[in-house]
Protein backbone atom coordinates (compact mmCIF):
# COMPACT_ATOMS: atom_id res chain seq x y z
CA UNK A 1 0.00 0.00 0.00
CA UNK A 2 1.19 3.72 -0.90
CA UNK A 3 2.08 5.36 2.19
CA UNK A 4 -0.36 8.21 2.43
CA UNK A 5 1.27 12.22 2.92
CA UNK A 6 1.00 13.57 6.32
CA UNK A 7 1.04 17.41 7.32
CA UNK A 8 1.85 18.68 10.63
CA UNK A 9 -0.92 21.57 11.74
CA UNK A 10 -0.24 23.60 14.32
CA UNK A 11 -3.26 23.22 16.98
CA UNK A 12 -3.35 26.73 17.68
CA UNK A 13 -2.79 28.27 14.89
CA UNK A 14 -4.00 25.67 11.91
CA UNK A 15 -0.51 26.74 9.95
CA UNK A 16 0.67 23.78 8.25
CA UNK A 17 4.20 22.34 7.78
CA UNK A 18 6.32 19.58 6.38
CA UNK A 19 8.20 17.94 9.28
CA UNK A 20 7.45 17.80 12.82
CA UNK A 21 8.40 20.71 14.66
CA UNK A 22 8.65 22.02 18.85
CA UNK A 23 7.87 25.10 18.48
CA UNK A 24 5.11 26.51 15.26
CA UNK A 25 7.06 28.61 12.83
CA UNK A 26 4.15 31.24 12.58
CA UNK A 27 2.69 31.69 16.22
CA UNK A 28 5.55 30.72 18.51
CA UNK A 29 3.12 28.16 20.30
CA UNK A 30 5.66 25.13 21.95
CA UNK A 31 4.25 21.76 21.35
CA UNK A 32 1.13 22.35 19.81
CA UNK A 33 2.38 20.81 16.07
CA UNK A 34 0.43 17.28 15.52
CA UNK A 35 0.78 15.29 12.47
CA UNK A 36 -2.58 14.83 10.59
CA UNK A 37 -3.55 12.35 7.33
CA UNK A 38 -3.11 15.15 4.29
CA UNK A 39 -6.96 15.14 2.80
CA UNK A 40 -8.83 14.72 6.55
CA UNK A 41 -11.86 12.27 7.47
CA UNK A 42 -14.96 13.23 6.65
CA UNK A 43 -17.75 11.66 8.47
CA UNK A 44 -20.40 13.43 5.64
CA UNK A 45 -22.07 11.56 3.47
CA UNK A 46 -22.86 8.90 5.91
CA UNK A 47 -24.35 11.42 8.77
CA UNK A 48 -26.62 12.56 5.68
CA UNK A 49 -28.02 9.34 5.60
CA UNK A 50 -26.79 8.50 2.00
CA UNK A 51 -28.07 11.65 1.09
CA UNK A 52 -24.71 12.42 -0.51
CA UNK A 53 -24.02 16.24 0.06
CA UNK A 54 -27.11 17.58 -0.87
CA UNK A 55 -29.62 19.39 1.53
CA UNK A 56 -32.41 17.29 2.92
CA UNK A 57 -35.60 18.93 4.32
CA UNK A 58 -35.74 18.62 8.04
CA UNK A 59 -39.40 17.29 8.11
CA UNK A 60 -38.18 14.56 5.68
CA UNK A 61 -35.47 12.80 7.81
CA UNK A 62 -37.26 9.62 9.08
CA UNK A 63 -37.17 9.52 13.19
CA UNK A 64 -35.26 6.71 14.32
CA UNK A 65 -33.34 7.13 17.18
CA UNK A 66 -36.03 5.66 19.48
CA UNK A 67 -36.31 1.79 18.57
CA UNK A 68 -32.81 1.89 17.94
CA UNK A 69 -31.92 2.30 21.52
CA UNK A 70 -31.23 -1.22 23.45
CA UNK A 71 -31.02 -1.92 27.14
CA UNK A 72 -27.35 -3.09 28.20
CA UNK A 73 -28.27 -5.26 30.81
CA UNK A 74 -26.62 -3.04 33.34
CA UNK A 75 -29.05 -0.23 34.72
CA UNK A 76 -26.05 1.87 35.76
CA UNK A 77 -25.26 2.22 32.89
CA UNK A 78 -28.27 2.30 30.79
CA UNK A 79 -29.00 5.57 33.25
CA UNK A 80 -25.63 7.60 31.86
CA UNK A 81 -25.93 6.73 28.32
CA UNK A 82 -29.22 8.45 28.68
CA UNK A 83 -31.33 5.07 28.57
CA UNK A 84 -29.73 2.58 26.63
CA UNK A 85 -27.34 2.01 23.76
CA UNK A 86 -27.63 3.31 20.52
CA UNK A 87 -26.64 1.78 17.25
CA UNK A 88 -23.74 3.52 15.35
CA UNK A 89 -22.90 5.80 18.58
CA UNK A 90 -19.54 6.20 19.56
CA UNK A 91 -18.50 6.33 23.81
CA UNK A 92 -15.68 6.88 24.94
CA UNK A 93 -14.81 5.58 28.48
CA UNK A 94 -12.10 7.29 30.25
CA UNK A 95 -10.70 7.27 33.90
CA UNK A 96 -7.43 6.56 35.67
CA UNK A 97 -5.17 3.32 34.84
CA UNK A 98 -6.49 0.38 37.12
CA UNK A 99 -10.06 1.88 37.66
CA UNK A 100 -11.85 -0.92 36.33
CA UNK A 101 -12.70 0.17 32.28
CA UNK A 102 -11.68 -3.25 30.92
CA UNK A 103 -13.47 -4.67 33.88
CA UNK A 104 -16.66 -3.18 32.85
CA UNK A 105 -16.39 -3.32 29.32
CA UNK A 106 -15.65 -7.34 29.63
CA UNK A 107 -19.13 -7.51 31.57
CA UNK A 108 -20.87 -5.29 28.83
CA UNK A 109 -20.25 -7.66 26.60
CA UNK A 110 -21.40 -10.33 28.27
CA UNK A 111 -25.00 -8.76 29.33
CA UNK A 112 -24.74 -7.63 25.65
CA UNK A 113 -24.17 -11.15 24.29
CA UNK A 114 -27.31 -12.33 26.09
CA UNK A 115 -29.54 -9.85 24.86
CA UNK A 116 -28.70 -11.16 21.23
CA UNK A 117 -25.47 -8.96 20.13
CA UNK A 118 -22.54 -10.15 18.73
CA UNK A 119 -19.88 -8.78 20.09
CA UNK A 120 -16.19 -8.11 19.52
CA UNK A 121 -13.37 -6.87 21.93
CA UNK A 122 -10.07 -5.61 20.68
CA UNK A 123 -7.26 -4.83 23.25
CA UNK A 124 -4.72 -3.38 22.44
CA UNK A 125 -2.94 -3.73 26.10
CA UNK A 126 -3.64 -7.46 26.74
CA UNK A 127 -3.33 -11.25 25.04
CA UNK A 128 -6.41 -12.98 24.54
CA UNK A 129 -5.18 -15.36 27.21
CA UNK A 130 -4.94 -12.85 29.05
CA UNK A 131 -8.49 -11.29 28.30
CA UNK A 132 -9.67 -14.97 28.90
CA UNK A 133 -8.21 -14.78 32.72
CA UNK A 134 -10.30 -11.92 33.47
CA UNK A 135 -13.33 -13.51 31.84
CA UNK A 136 -13.09 -16.35 34.01
CA UNK A 137 -12.87 -14.81 36.85
CA UNK A 138 -15.68 -12.36 36.04
CA UNK A 139 -18.14 -15.51 35.58
CA UNK A 140 -18.08 -14.27 31.71
CA UNK A 141 -18.49 -17.51 29.43
CA UNK A 142 -20.28 -16.50 26.22
CA UNK A 143 -20.06 -17.68 22.53
CA UNK A 144 -21.17 -14.53 21.04
CA UNK A 145 -17.96 -12.26 22.39
CA UNK A 146 -15.13 -12.63 19.71
CA UNK A 147 -11.86 -11.21 21.23
CA UNK A 148 -8.63 -9.93 19.19
CA UNK A 149 -5.57 -8.56 20.35
CA UNK A 150 -4.76 -6.08 17.18
CA UNK A 151 -3.58 -2.86 17.04
CA UNK A 152 -3.86 -1.75 13.66
CA UNK A 153 -7.23 0.27 13.48
CA UNK A 154 -6.93 -0.63 9.81
CA UNK A 155 -7.38 -4.76 10.19
CA UNK A 156 -10.03 -3.52 13.13
CA UNK A 157 -12.21 -1.99 10.28
CA UNK A 158 -11.36 -5.04 8.35
CA UNK A 159 -12.41 -7.49 11.12
CA UNK A 160 -15.37 -5.40 12.28
CA UNK A 161 -16.51 -5.76 7.69
CA UNK A 162 -16.11 -9.54 7.93
CA UNK A 163 -18.01 -10.01 11.74
CA UNK A 164 -19.83 -7.50 11.67
CA UNK A 165 -20.52 -7.12 15.28
CA UNK A 166 -23.45 -5.00 16.71
CA UNK A 167 -20.93 -3.47 19.46
CA UNK A 168 -17.27 -2.79 19.15
CA UNK A 169 -14.89 -2.40 22.22
CA UNK A 170 -11.63 -0.88 21.74
CA UNK A 171 -9.15 -1.44 24.47
CA UNK A 172 -7.57 1.49 24.95
CA UNK A 173 -7.81 4.20 22.41
CA UNK A 174 -3.96 5.08 23.27
CA UNK A 175 -2.48 1.75 22.06
CA UNK A 176 -3.98 1.72 18.73
CA UNK A 177 -2.66 3.25 15.46
CA UNK A 178 -3.52 4.03 12.12
CA UNK A 179 -0.70 3.82 9.15
CA UNK A 180 -1.62 6.63 7.79
CA UNK A 181 0.36 8.61 10.00
CA UNK A 182 4.13 8.17 10.93
CA UNK A 183 3.65 9.33 14.76
CA UNK A 184 3.60 6.35 17.27
CA UNK A 185 0.52 5.10 18.93
CA UNK A 186 -1.02 7.15 21.79
CA UNK A 187 -0.09 10.82 20.33
CA UNK A 188 -2.15 13.28 19.89
CA UNK A 189 -2.19 12.81 15.79
CA UNK A 190 -3.00 9.05 15.80
CA UNK A 191 -5.46 8.95 18.71
CA UNK A 192 -7.70 11.41 17.22
CA UNK A 193 -7.13 9.40 13.69
CA UNK A 194 -7.93 6.74 15.53
CA UNK A 195 -11.13 7.52 16.57
CA UNK A 196 -12.33 9.35 13.53
CA UNK A 197 -11.74 6.45 11.34
CA UNK A 198 -13.93 4.24 13.68
CA UNK A 199 -16.66 6.84 13.83
CA UNK A 200 -16.78 6.77 10.25
CA UNK A 201 -17.56 3.01 10.60
CA UNK A 202 -19.68 3.28 13.80
CA UNK A 203 -21.95 5.94 11.58
CA UNK A 204 -21.40 3.46 8.64
CA UNK A 205 -22.14 0.32 10.04
CA UNK A 206 -24.10 0.96 12.77
CA UNK A 207 -22.11 -0.54 15.06
CA UNK A 208 -21.94 0.74 18.48
CA UNK A 209 -18.83 1.69 19.41
CA UNK A 210 -16.99 1.80 22.80
CA UNK A 211 -13.46 3.70 23.07
CA UNK A 212 -11.22 3.28 25.88
CA UNK A 213 -9.40 6.14 26.70
CA UNK A 214 -6.66 6.34 29.66
CA UNK A 215 -6.58 9.69 31.69
CA UNK A 216 -3.20 10.80 32.51
CA UNK A 217 -2.94 12.87 35.52
CA UNK A 218 -3.38 16.43 33.96
CA UNK A 219 -5.71 14.72 31.95
CA UNK A 220 -4.49 16.48 28.65
CA UNK A 221 -1.89 14.70 26.98
CA UNK A 222 -2.93 12.30 24.07
CA UNK A 223 -5.85 11.60 26.25
CA UNK A 224 -9.23 11.35 26.17
CA UNK A 225 -9.82 15.22 26.01
CA UNK A 226 -8.82 15.47 22.26
CA UNK A 227 -11.27 13.48 21.54
CA UNK A 228 -14.10 14.51 23.10
CA UNK A 229 -15.57 16.85 20.27
CA UNK A 230 -15.43 14.19 18.36
CA UNK A 231 -17.50 11.52 19.35
CA UNK A 232 -21.24 10.98 21.10
CA UNK A 233 -20.86 10.73 24.53
CA UNK A 234 -18.08 10.63 26.80
CA UNK A 235 -18.25 9.06 30.29
CA UNK A 236 -16.00 9.38 33.10
CA UNK A 237 -15.10 6.51 35.07
CA UNK A 238 -13.93 7.83 38.94
CA UNK A 239 -12.87 6.50 42.03
CA UNK A 240 -10.67 7.28 45.08
CA UNK A 241 -7.62 4.98 45.24
CA UNK A 242 -8.34 2.24 47.94
CA UNK A 243 -12.26 2.80 48.14
CA UNK A 244 -14.22 0.56 46.38
CA UNK A 245 -16.75 2.68 44.75
CA UNK A 246 -17.04 3.76 41.17
CA UNK A 247 -18.68 6.48 39.90
CA UNK A 248 -19.20 6.34 36.24
CA UNK A 249 -20.35 10.35 34.83
CA UNK A 250 -21.28 11.26 31.68
CA UNK A 251 -19.79 14.42 30.46
CA UNK A 252 -21.13 14.69 27.41
CA UNK A 253 -24.32 13.12 25.67
CA UNK A 254 -25.85 13.45 22.19
CA UNK A 255 -28.17 11.29 23.17
CA UNK A 256 -29.23 11.83 26.81
CA UNK A 257 -28.65 14.67 29.52
CA UNK A 258 -25.29 15.16 31.26
CA UNK A 259 -24.79 15.51 34.67
CA UNK A 260 -26.17 11.35 35.40
CA UNK A 261 -24.03 9.26 37.64
CA UNK A 262 -23.76 5.16 38.00
CA UNK A 263 -22.60 4.16 40.67
CA UNK A 264 -20.87 0.74 41.11
CA UNK A 265 -18.79 -1.14 43.76
CA UNK A 266 -15.94 -3.47 42.74
CA UNK A 267 -15.77 -6.42 44.15
CA UNK A 268 -14.05 -9.81 43.73
CA UNK A 269 -16.22 -10.66 40.79
CA UNK A 270 -16.35 -7.78 38.85
CA UNK A 271 -18.28 -4.51 39.22
CA UNK A 272 -21.56 -4.64 41.17
CA UNK A 273 -24.22 -2.01 40.19
CA UNK A 274 -24.89 -0.37 43.43
CA UNK A 275 -28.80 0.68 43.32
CA UNK A 276 -29.05 2.84 46.31
CA UNK A 277 -25.81 4.69 46.79
CA UNK A 278 -27.62 6.67 49.75
CA UNK A 279 -27.73 3.68 51.88
CA UNK A 280 -23.92 2.63 50.93
CA UNK A 281 -23.10 5.85 51.68
CA UNK A 282 -24.43 6.39 55.21
CA UNK A 283 -23.37 2.90 56.10
CA UNK A 284 -20.33 3.99 58.11
CA UNK A 285 -21.33 7.23 59.10
CA UNK A 286 -19.81 8.59 62.46
CA UNK A 287 -22.63 9.17 65.19
CA UNK A 288 -22.40 12.27 67.38
CA UNK A 289 -19.14 13.64 66.90
CA UNK A 290 -18.83 17.07 66.06
CA UNK A 291 -17.64 18.10 62.44
CA UNK A 292 -19.75 15.69 60.61
CA UNK A 293 -22.99 16.66 57.92
CA UNK A 294 -25.28 14.72 55.92
CA UNK A 295 -25.34 16.72 53.16
CA UNK A 296 -28.56 15.56 49.66
CA UNK A 297 -26.48 16.07 46.78
CA UNK A 298 -28.07 15.49 43.29
CA UNK A 299 -25.46 14.66 40.97
CA UNK A 300 -27.58 13.84 37.86
CA UNK A 301 -31.13 13.11 38.14
CA UNK A 302 -30.92 10.79 41.47
CA UNK A 303 -30.19 12.27 44.73
CA UNK A 304 -27.41 10.48 46.78
CA UNK A 305 -27.30 11.18 50.43
CA UNK A 306 -23.15 11.86 51.90
CA UNK A 307 -21.33 12.31 54.82
CA UNK A 308 -19.29 15.26 54.47
CA UNK A 309 -16.54 15.48 57.69
CA UNK A 310 -14.39 18.40 58.51
CA UNK A 311 -11.98 18.87 61.27
CA UNK A 312 -10.55 22.16 62.61
CA UNK A 313 -7.58 22.25 64.39
CA UNK A 314 -4.95 24.92 65.53
CA UNK A 315 -1.97 24.72 62.83
CA UNK A 316 0.98 22.44 63.62
CA UNK A 317 2.81 24.73 61.48
CA UNK A 318 3.03 28.41 60.75
CA UNK A 319 0.94 28.48 57.59
CA UNK A 320 -2.38 27.17 57.86
CA UNK A 321 -2.98 23.62 55.54
CA UNK A 322 -6.14 23.10 53.48
CA UNK A 323 -6.98 20.02 52.60
CA UNK A 324 -10.30 18.83 50.36
CA UNK A 325 -11.25 15.03 49.18
CA UNK A 326 -14.05 15.15 46.93
CA UNK A 327 -14.53 18.70 46.91
CA UNK A 328 -12.90 21.34 44.90
CA UNK A 329 -10.01 22.82 46.82
CA UNK A 330 -10.78 26.52 45.61
CA UNK A 331 -14.49 26.00 46.80
CA UNK A 332 -13.28 25.44 49.99
CA UNK A 333 -11.03 28.14 50.64
CA UNK A 334 -14.17 30.63 48.92
CA UNK A 335 -16.29 28.89 52.05
CA UNK A 336 -14.06 29.57 54.82
CA UNK A 337 -13.76 33.20 53.62
CA UNK A 338 -17.28 33.80 53.70
CA UNK A 339 -17.67 31.87 57.00
CA UNK A 340 -14.81 34.24 58.81
CA UNK A 341 -15.92 37.74 56.73
CA UNK A 342 -19.53 37.36 57.19
CA UNK A 343 -20.25 34.58 60.02
CA UNK A 344 -16.84 36.00 62.22
CA UNK A 345 -16.12 32.83 62.60
CA UNK A 346 -11.80 32.61 62.82
CA UNK A 347 -11.32 30.03 60.40
CA UNK A 348 -8.74 31.69 58.22
CA UNK A 349 -5.43 31.33 60.45
CA UNK A 350 -6.57 27.34 61.56
CA UNK A 351 -5.88 23.94 59.63
CA UNK A 352 -8.75 22.72 58.04
CA UNK A 353 -9.21 19.08 56.56
CA UNK A 354 -12.51 18.54 54.56
CA UNK A 355 -13.82 14.76 53.77
CA UNK A 356 -16.51 13.22 51.66
CA UNK A 357 -16.74 10.16 53.15
CA UNK A 358 -16.95 7.17 50.39
CA UNK A 359 -14.69 8.12 47.91
CA UNK A 360 -17.44 10.65 46.16
CA UNK A 361 -16.60 13.56 43.97
CA UNK A 362 -19.27 16.60 44.85
CA UNK A 363 -19.55 19.21 42.44
CA UNK A 364 -22.42 20.57 42.67
CA UNK A 365 -22.90 23.71 44.23
CA UNK A 366 -25.67 22.75 46.57
CA UNK A 367 -23.06 21.18 48.53
CA UNK A 368 -21.86 24.64 49.61
CA UNK A 369 -23.65 24.72 53.13
CA UNK A 370 -23.02 21.01 53.78
CA UNK A 371 -19.12 22.26 54.04
CA UNK A 372 -19.72 24.98 55.31
CA UNK A 373 -22.12 23.83 58.12
CA UNK A 374 -19.46 20.89 58.45
CA UNK A 375 -16.70 23.33 59.10
CA UNK A 376 -18.83 25.03 61.74
CA UNK A 377 -19.93 22.25 63.77
CA UNK A 378 -15.95 21.03 63.84
CA UNK A 379 -15.07 24.85 64.88
CA UNK A 380 -17.86 24.87 67.77
CA UNK A 381 -17.09 21.26 68.63
CA UNK A 382 -20.98 21.02 68.36
CA UNK A 383 -22.21 17.89 66.46
CA UNK A 384 -25.53 18.31 63.73
CA UNK A 385 -28.50 16.42 65.13
CA UNK A 386 -28.12 12.89 63.34
CA UNK A 387 -31.43 12.79 61.52
CA UNK A 388 -31.03 16.45 60.12
CA UNK A 389 -29.49 16.84 56.76
CA UNK A 390 -28.88 20.12 54.67
CA UNK A 391 -28.53 21.76 51.29
CA UNK A 392 -27.59 25.02 49.25
CA UNK A 393 -25.78 27.05 47.64
CA UNK A 394 -23.71 29.64 49.19
CA UNK A 395 -23.26 33.08 47.80
CA UNK A 396 -19.79 35.52 48.64
CA UNK A 397 -22.52 37.77 50.51
CA UNK A 398 -23.30 34.98 52.85
CA UNK A 399 -26.40 34.38 51.29
CA UNK A 400 -27.80 30.96 50.64
CA UNK A 401 -29.38 30.49 46.96
CA UNK A 402 -31.94 28.30 45.41
CA UNK A 403 -30.72 24.66 44.07
CA UNK A 404 -32.94 22.35 41.71
CA UNK A 405 -34.42 19.25 42.76
CA UNK A 406 -35.36 19.95 46.48
CA UNK A 407 -38.10 17.71 46.17
CA UNK A 408 -36.69 14.94 45.18
CA UNK A 409 -33.71 15.69 47.57
CA UNK A 410 -36.36 15.73 50.49
CA UNK A 411 -37.99 12.60 48.95
CA UNK A 412 -35.00 10.36 49.02
CA UNK A 413 -34.21 11.49 52.97
CA UNK A 414 -37.38 11.25 54.21
CA UNK A 415 -37.01 7.25 52.73
CA UNK A 416 -33.91 6.97 54.91
CA UNK A 417 -35.44 8.20 57.48
CA UNK A 418 -34.21 11.73 57.96
CA UNK A 419 -36.67 14.14 60.13
CA UNK A 420 -35.49 17.87 59.55
CA UNK A 421 -33.61 19.71 57.05
CA UNK A 422 -31.82 22.95 56.80
CA UNK A 423 -32.20 24.46 53.21
CA UNK A 424 -32.07 27.67 50.86
CA UNK A 425 -35.46 29.76 51.72
CA UNK A 426 -36.70 30.13 48.17
CA UNK A 427 -36.33 25.90 47.72
CA UNK A 428 -38.57 26.18 50.95
CA UNK A 429 -41.55 28.44 50.49
CA UNK A 430 -41.86 26.86 46.96
CA UNK A 431 -42.71 23.55 48.61
CA UNK A 432 -45.95 22.78 49.29
CA UNK A 433 -45.87 19.28 50.75
CA UNK A 434 -42.54 18.54 52.44
CA UNK A 435 -42.29 14.79 53.30
CA UNK A 436 -39.86 16.16 56.57
CA UNK A 437 -39.97 19.42 58.97
CA UNK A 438 -38.39 22.17 56.75
CA UNK A 439 -36.45 24.84 57.58
CA UNK A 440 -35.67 27.84 55.42
CA UNK A 441 -32.51 29.65 55.92
CA UNK A 442 -31.41 33.33 54.08
CA UNK A 443 -28.18 33.35 55.06
CA UNK A 444 -25.61 31.33 56.48
CA UNK A 445 -25.73 32.80 59.59
CA UNK A 446 -29.32 31.74 59.63
CA UNK A 447 -28.32 28.01 58.88
CA UNK A 448 -25.51 28.04 61.18
CA UNK A 449 -28.44 29.16 64.29
CA UNK A 450 -30.88 26.63 62.86
CA UNK A 451 -28.48 23.72 63.46
CA UNK A 452 -26.83 25.12 66.78
CA UNK A 453 -23.60 25.66 65.60
CA UNK A 454 -22.92 29.58 66.11
P1 LIG B 1 -9.09 -2.95 34.99
O1 LIG B 1 -10.45 -3.22 34.46
O2 LIG B 1 -7.98 -3.76 34.41
O3 LIG B 1 -8.72 -1.41 34.89
P2 LIG B 1 -8.45 -0.47 33.62
O4 LIG B 1 -8.86 -1.21 32.41
O5 LIG B 1 -9.28 0.75 33.90
O6 LIG B 1 -7.00 -0.13 33.63
O7 LIG B 1 -9.21 -3.18 36.56
C1 LIG B 1 -8.09 -3.20 37.30
C2 LIG B 1 -8.34 -3.27 38.77
O8 LIG B 1 -9.55 -3.85 39.18
C3 LIG B 1 -7.25 -4.11 39.31
O9 LIG B 1 -6.52 -3.32 40.23
C4 LIG B 1 -7.90 -5.26 39.97
C5 LIG B 1 -9.30 -4.85 40.16
N1 LIG B 1 -10.27 -5.96 39.98
C6 LIG B 1 -10.99 -6.41 41.05
O10 LIG B 1 -10.89 -5.93 42.17
N2 LIG B 1 -11.91 -7.42 40.84
C7 LIG B 1 -12.07 -8.02 39.62
O11 LIG B 1 -12.89 -8.92 39.48
C8 LIG B 1 -11.27 -7.54 38.53
C9 LIG B 1 -11.38 -8.15 37.18
C10 LIG B 1 -10.39 -6.52 38.75
MG1 LIG C 1 -7.59 -1.94 30.91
Amino acid sequence: MRKARTIFVCQSCGSQSPKWLGRCAECGTWNSVVEEAAGSLTVDASLNGGAGAAPVRLTDVPVQSVEARCATGIGELDRVLGGGLVAGSVTLIGGDPGIGKSTLLLQLADRLARVGHTVLYVSGEESIHQIRLRADRLGVRNDAVWLLAETSVDRIIEAVKHHAPQTLIADSVQTLRSDALESSAGSVGQVRDVAGRLMVMAKHTGTATFLVGHVTKDGAIAGPRVLEHIVDTVLYFEGEKGHPYRILRTVKNRFGSTQEVGVFEMKGYGLAEVANPSELFLAERSHGSSGSVILASAEGTRPILVELQALVTYPALGTPRRTANGIEAGRLGLLLAVLEKRVGLGVSAQDVFVNVAGGLCLEEPAADLGIAVAVASSWTDRPIDPRTLVFGEIGLAGEIRAVPQADSRLREAAALGFTRCVLPKRNAERLTDPPLEIVGAEDVHEALEALGVR
